[in-house]
């Protein structure tokens, strides 16, 4: 983006659509965002890079389905993310339960996920700017860098 340039949100040319099948995660910076692409069980995903808890490389982490839903599993302390809404779930027991048994529960939206788009082979992201403020933008940009250093 040129310098003075207002940040639009895309829709942004991030790749060749085989090509990002073939490397099923691939970073990419758009208006000084680093988001993760993801191609998983035939369907695109884009998503904050850094994990909204301490800034952890989501690149790196596993893909499982929990609770009927596909989740990115951090790292570095293991939170489960979804991929396609960026809720983090986790499992618990409800001590009010006579019986306990472990269920999945939701602390809500907290890692930023985009929208992707494919037309004639070429796939777009269009950053979000919705929903005000949310717990991975504090890991973007300048000085998101310095926190991750610090995590
Ligand atoms: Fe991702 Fe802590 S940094 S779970």
């Amino acid at each position: 983006m040129e310098e003075n340039e207002q940040p639009t949100g895309g829709p942004y040319f991030v790749g060749k659509k085989d090509e990002l099948i073939e490397a099923k995660r691939s970073f990419r910076t758009l208006e000084d965002r680093d988001i993760l692409i993801i191609h998983h069980q035939g369907v695109f995903y884009a998503l904050d890079s850094y994990c909204y808890h301490a800034g952890g490389l989501l690149q790196n982490g596993d893909i499982e389905e929990l609770n009927g839903r596909l989740c990115i599993i951090c790292p570095k302390h293991k939170y489960k993310i979804t991929l396609a809404e960026g809720e983090s779930l986790y499992k618990a027991n409800d001590p009010r339960d006579p019986q306990p048994v472990p269920r999945w529960y939701s602390k809500g939206m907290k890692q930023r996920t985009h929208t992707v788009t494919e037309i004639n082979g070429e796939v777009f992201v269009k950053l979000s700017k919705s929903q005000g403020w949310l717990e991975s933008d504090f890991f973007q940009g300048e000085k998101g860098k310095l926190e991750r250093a610090k995590a």
